[in-house]
């Protein structure tokens, strides 16, 4: 395990890596980190076999979840609650369809993770945005106004991000269960999408939304995957748990309409050697990655103090708050990206009051992250050498 190591992904096709010469992209959210040598090998393994025909989902895949998550997160899954998808994109999109008819609102929490809002408007819902409450770095859930969206009939849906994409933050067992309660008294049903949940600083770890109480259980679809937390978002694999019976039927038919329901031939291995074998090499990219975080964020104390980087625990993105040296970072990132070739993603893209932010993914080897972080003091005419 070598976070140091520079692996050159330009001309791999690399949506991330797909950028100009002499460009640094710290933008879209994987890691420029080689995987776990037990996912390798278990690729190896499946490649040397040769042949790629349709692939059922067997039993060590359900082993694999149930084991890994009553182990690390105290939640015993039923092997009935969990099935597969392709993805936790194509299973919001499809649960929106399944759950929800045309017109009505979908309630998200912004700014949110921006995919949320296409899988909403391209399926003909409404956006309900109920932003977050936001002071000096801290992100809350404004639950006076999220019990007025749920109140309103026409709103069905929530999509949640447990942890939350920008800001980092994991929702506290508290907050979960107030959340849970509202939605049963109100008949919302609650996406969580947990994909986040294992990129974790040391010492911090994320809850289960449905293993919170029976109200969480039964009002919830939980999206989960290996692909964020062991960076191998390109092999299209995840599962969806849903304990309550009805729900799960409407959920798992859609998906299946959807064509979203068997694994491609490198799903079902990567997902088994990461679940089984990946603990260490999370561990240790979890500290590797903490580490980072606490680099940029003494940049930005000593050398831009007006910059205030949230204080979330979880994701490897850093949601930092430009309000006082800008007001709309799409034009501070484009002028970043022109004068010094670093790409960041800005905030409006998010929601709510994201314009004022920029997000930073330091899921990359140190010298990546002190390249990106010498271009921003150049940017802004700092001499760090003094
Ligand atoms: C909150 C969140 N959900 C889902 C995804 C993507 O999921 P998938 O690649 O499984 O469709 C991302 C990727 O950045 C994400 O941040």
């Amino acid at each position: 395990m070598d976070f140091n190591e520079l692996i050159d992904r330009r001309n791999t096709a690399s949506y991330k890596w797909d950028v100009g010469e002499g460009e640094l992209p710290m933008w879209v959210a994987d890691m420029d980190f080689r995987v776990a040598q037990c996912i390798f090998l278990a690729l190896l393994k499946r490649t040397i076999h040769s042949v790629f025909g349709y692939n059922t989902v067997p039993d060590e895949w359900y082993d694999a979840y149930i084991r890994f998550w009553n182990k690390r997160h105290r939640f015993e899954m039923k092997r009935e609650w969990l099935f597969f998808s392709t993805g936790v994109v194509p299973t919001i999109s499809s649960a929106v369809r399944s759950l929800t008819e045309e017109g009505e609102g979908v309630i998200i929490l912004t700014p949110v993770y921006n995919i949320f809002f296409n899988s909403i408007v391209n399926n003909r819902r409404t956006v309900v945005e109920c932003p977050l409450l936001y002071s000096e770095g801290e992100f809350s859930i404004d639950w006076k106004a999220l019990k007025e969206k749920m109140r309103d009939k026409n709103n069905t849906l929530l999509i949640f991000c447990n942890p939350h994409n920008p800001c980092g933050n994991i929702w506290s067992r508290r907050e979960l269960k107030r959340l849970g309660h509202m939605a049963a008294e109100y008949g919302v049903t609650v996406i969580s999408d947990e994909i986040h949940c294992d990129i974790t600083e040391p010492g911090h770890s994320y809850i289960p939304f449905a293993s919170v109480s029976e109200e969480c259980a039964a009002v919830s679809v939980t999206c989960i995957a290996p692909t964020k937390c062991f960076n191998i978002a390109g092999m299209q694999t995840s599962a969806v748990c849903i304990c309550d019976e009805a729900l799960k039927k409407k959920v798992e038919r859609g998906l299946n309409t959807d064509e979203c329901a068997e694994p491609n031939s490198f799903a079902v291995p990567v997902t088994v050697a990461a679940f089984n074998e990946g603990v260490d090499w999370l561990n240790a990219m979890n500290k590797y990655v903490a580490e980072n975080k606490e680099l940029v964020r003494g940049f930005f104390e000593k050398y831009l103090p007006n910059v205030i980087i949230s204080r979330g625990y979880a994701t490897y993105l850093l949601w930092m708050d430009f309000s006082k040296l800008s007001d709309d970072t799409t034009l501070l990132c484009d002028d970043i990206r022109k004068k010094t070739g670093l790409i960041l993603s800005p905030g409006a893209i998010f929601g709510a009051n994201g314009k004022h932010f920029i997000r930073m993914n330091v899921a990359a080897p140190r010298s990546v992250v002190l390249d990106g972080l010498d271009r921003i003091a150049k940017y802004f005419g700092i001499n760090t050498q003094k």
